[in-house]
Order: structure tokens, then sequence, then C-alpha cells
């Protein structure tokens, strides 16, 4: 028989991994600029072409890619980019990362990812232990024997799961608590659909996260069940509100099931009073779901850990690594009180599959085949040490702190929420300006001239600047060079 000769791994590997070490080495220093240079239209068209009918040399395709990417690459492994809530990727966990995908494990189920899978239950153990979360059943079994007949089970050993993002992490452990409640009636869920369940209400306060309604909208339960529960004017959920909503329903006949606390509001900063809203959560017997995507490590800074006390008595904790935890994006994970709970939610099997002597993680969410995503964060985690991540934490909040000062202190610069973590939203001010128009042009400049990156947050109906820091690269140069920036800006206006 004739052999086929393939194409694809046609060429000089040895010159093509020369090549990535180079490129690999430089793509490790910060970047030059902090937004991309060239528009939409101008991006495609470098990639515009017809389906390559032939394969090329191995060791001229990463070249490629990056030619082809220049000037439209985000800076968001800069010091200088403020958007959103976003990490730069430390050293550490961009080589682990990049080794994964040459060893390509499957990391669904056990024979395909042996290493792969222990290495991730182990590494989900020492974020539960970095963030204070009950583990192994270490801090489980908080409730009283009359809760637990009516309200979550508390007990452990805990479970997690690495998704792609707090939005796959919040989707995942809130399928575990519509599973809870299912459960609570009799009815299996994944069997019944959500069609069998009783009228049920879900809390959130107002600035609660698009993806907890987005999980919401995916497993069926629609976002229309949502409470909007008022904010205080620290931007954190109003209890006595919440209880009133409850209250209501009822009254109502609707059942209140899920509670969803935010440690770290993405707009402010901001976290719900988690203590107090997990009295609430025993009291009526509800699951606790606690969104903490960044915010669940304000705990590692002396400042901020007040702010998430009672974050350990969540039912769910979702947390994203590509944030704070300064990994590759595509990385956050789901920590689950009741493992068991958390495995009848998702468990499967089929004729063709065939188990090995360890965990299988396909049972613990949606997906089946996944990449071996814990490994960054093993790594970034070894990289750092406690120290290193309760280090990072800090300074960041010093540095929020140090350009919320700088706000306070410039007479056309005004603080348009609380700064007390992270996050810093502000606007540009001065007599005689429509501040709405100045603060949108003030943002998009700024982002046009690639110096430095934020975003903007319309905070009680008024646009203002939005300043997010998670970054190991970033220095009070950098802050300050933000602040300078929007005066630039500004005062040219
Ligand atoms: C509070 C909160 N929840 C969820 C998310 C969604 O995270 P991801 O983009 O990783 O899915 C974010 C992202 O900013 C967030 O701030």
């Amino acid at each position: 028989m004739a052999e086929v000769e393939l194409t694809g791994v046609a060429g000089d590997l040895d010159a093509a991994v020369a090549d990535l070490a180079e490129r690999f080495r430089a793509a490790l220093e910060a970047p030059a600029r902090a937004t991309a240079e060239h528009d939409s239209p101008t991006l495609r068209a470098r990639f515009e072409e017809p389906l390559p009918e032939d394969g090329m040399p191995v060791e001229a395709i990463l070249g490629q890619l990056e030619e082809r990417s220049a000037g439209g690459l985000a800076g968001s492994t800069g010091g200088r980019y403020f958007g959103y809530v976003t990490g730069a990727s430390l050293p550490a966990a961009a080589i682990v990362e990049a080794w994964t995908a040459a060893v390509d494990q499957n990391v669904g189920m056990w024979p395909l990812g042996p290493a792969a899978v222990e290495l991730e239950q182990v590494t989900l153990g020492w974020l539960a232990d970095l963030l204070g979360y009950p583990w192994a059943g270490s801090a489980g079994g908080k409730a009283t024997g009359a809760q637990r007949e009516t309200g979550p089970p508390k007990a452990g050993p805990g479970s997690g799961y690495f998704g792609s993002g707090a939005t796959m992490a919040n989707t995942v452990a809130l399928g575990v608590a519509r599973h809870w409640f299912g459960r609570k009636h009799g009815i299996d869920v994944g069997e019944e659909g959500v069609r069998a369940l009783p009228p049920l209400a879900v809390y959130g306060s107002v600035e609660l996260h698009l993806s907890d309604h987005k999980a919401l909208r995916t497993l069926g339960l629609g976002s229309g069940c949502v409470r909007a529960i008022p904010i205080d004017g620290a931007y954190a959920m109003e209890v006595e509100a919440l209880v009133a909503a409850i209250e209501r329903d009822l009254e109502a006949g609707v059942e209140p099931a899920i509670v969803i606390a935010q440690a770290g509001s993405v707009n402010t900063g901001a976290s719900d009073p988690l203590d107090a809203i997990a009295e609430v959560c025993e009291r009526y017997g509800l699951w606790l779901h606690v969104d903490g995507a960044f915010g669940a490590f304000f705990r590692l800074c002396e400042r901020t850990a007040p702010l998430v006390r009672g974050m350990e008595r969540a039912d769910s904790l979702a947390v994203d690594a590509h944030k704070w935890l300064n990994v590759p994006n595509g990385v956050g994970f789901a920590l689950i009180r009741d493992g068991e709970l958390h495995h009848e939610t998702f468990r499967g099997s089929a004729g063709y599959l065939t188990p090995g002597s360890g965990v299988n993680i396909h049972e613990f969410a949606f997906e089946a085949s996944r990449s071996w995503r814990g490994a960054c964060v093993w790594a970034a985690l070894k990289a750092l040490g406690r120290r290193g991540v309760e280090d990072l934490v800090t300074r960041c909040c010093d540095l929020a702190a140090e350009l919320a000062a700088i706000v306070e202190e410039q007479p056309r610069l005004e603080l348009a929420a609380p700064a007390p973590t992270n996050i810093v939203c502000f606007r540009y001010v001065r007599e005689g300006m429509d501040p709405e128009a100045a603060n949108r042009t003030i943002q998009a400049e700024v982002a046009a001239s690639g110096r430095v990156f934020h975003t903007g947050a319309t905070l009680d109906g008024r646009f203002c600047q939005r300043a997010a820091i998670s970054s190991w690269r970033t220095t009070s140069d950098d802050v300050q060079a933000l602040a300078d920036e929007v005066l630039r800006v500004g005062d040219g206006l």
C-alpha cells in the first residue's frame, strides 16, 4: 500500500521550535502599546484568503501569524491596561500553558489525561485553601439538623471544576443549585426538566453580573426569575430589601430558591455583605452562590478581607483565574461545598466511555473533552506561592488607593463611586462642560492613543472613567500615567 505523506507535520521542527522560543521570549516582554492600532476591516483583510489548498512548512506559520497580528493585539499583558478586570499572564503560567498544548491531554476522562486530572484536583484544593473555602469537609457541616431538612446540604467533601472563566463557573454552580432545588421537591431536574419545578425566585443585586443572568437563561430558569435587589451607597446589596423581596415571594406563592451575592461587582469592585446574606439564606433555607470572579481574592489583602467575610459560608463559589491570578485567558473555576451533589448534577456515562482509576471530570460540568486548563493555574500558584498572591492582590489594591488619592487631589477629577478595592470609577469635571459627552470622548480618545487603556462604566445613568487594577505588571508610574492621560485629553477639549 502506498504511504500517504502528510503535510502539516512537514518542515523543519527544530527551526520551528527555535523560532517559537525567540518569539515567545519577546512576547513575554510588556507590549509597546496598550491597545491595537488597526480597525476591524484592516485586520480582517490581513487574514482574508481562500482556504489554503496545500499546506505550508511548519517553521513559517508562526511568523506569518505574528506578522498579520502586528498592531492588532490588545496590550493586556502590559501594566497600562486597566480595562475590564484583566490580569497580565505570568511568564510561568504562559510557559506551562504552551507546553500543555504540545502534550495535548484531554482532561474530560481520567484515562485520557491521568496526570492532568490529578494535578487539577490538587490545584482546586490549593485554591480552596487560598480562598478559605471549605474543602474536603474541613469546614463544612455548619448547618443544624433542622436547617439541613430545608436548606442546601452543607457537609463536604467539596469539589470543583476548571471552566473557561467565571461565566462557565457561574453556570456550573447554578446548575448544581438548580439540581439541589429540584431534589428538595423530589424532582430530578436533569430528567424531568425545569418544567417540573414549582415557581421559584432568585435574588441578586441590581449590579448582578450579566454572566449570572446568562447562566440562569442557559439553565432554563430564565433571568426573569431574578429579583433585582437595590444597592446602598457602597454599591452593595441591601439586606433588608433582600428579606422584603423574599417575604413578598413567599406571600405570592413563589418559592425563594437561590441568592447570588457578589464578591466584587464588576462596575465598582464593591462586595455584597456576604455574612449577613448567608444569615438570610440559612434562615430561609436558600442556596447561596457567590460570584467572586475577581473579588474572591479580596480575602488576601488585609484591608479588603473584611469586605468578603462570610464568603466561606457559600454553597458554591465562582472565581476567575484569568483575572487576578494572572494566567492566560480561558480559565476560571467553581468550588462546590457538597461534592456529592455536584457529581449527581452532571454524572453520566455511555457505552464507549471506559473509565480508569481516577476522577472523570466530564461528570462535574457540561464539557466532555477539554484542555488541561488547570495546569497554568498550578504554575501561577507554584510561581507566586500563597505569599506572592497576597502581595499581588495587596499591591493592586494599594495602587487603586493611589489612583483614588490622585483623583481626589486633582480639582478637575472626582470619584464617581467609593473605591475600597481594585477598581476606581471617576469623572473629568470642568465648569461649563457637559460631563457626559466629555467623559465619553475622553475614554475613547485615551484608548485610541494607545498609551494606556481603560474602559468606561455607567453608574446611576452617568458615564464615568473606570480603571481596574489586576496586573502583576502595574506600578505607580502606570496609574499616574492614566490620570495624566485623562487630564491631557480632558484639558484639550
Ligand atoms: C463579577 C463577575 N462575574 C462574572 C464575570 C465573567 O467572567 P468571564 O469573562 O471570565 O466569563 C466577570 C467578568 O468580568 C465578573 O466581573
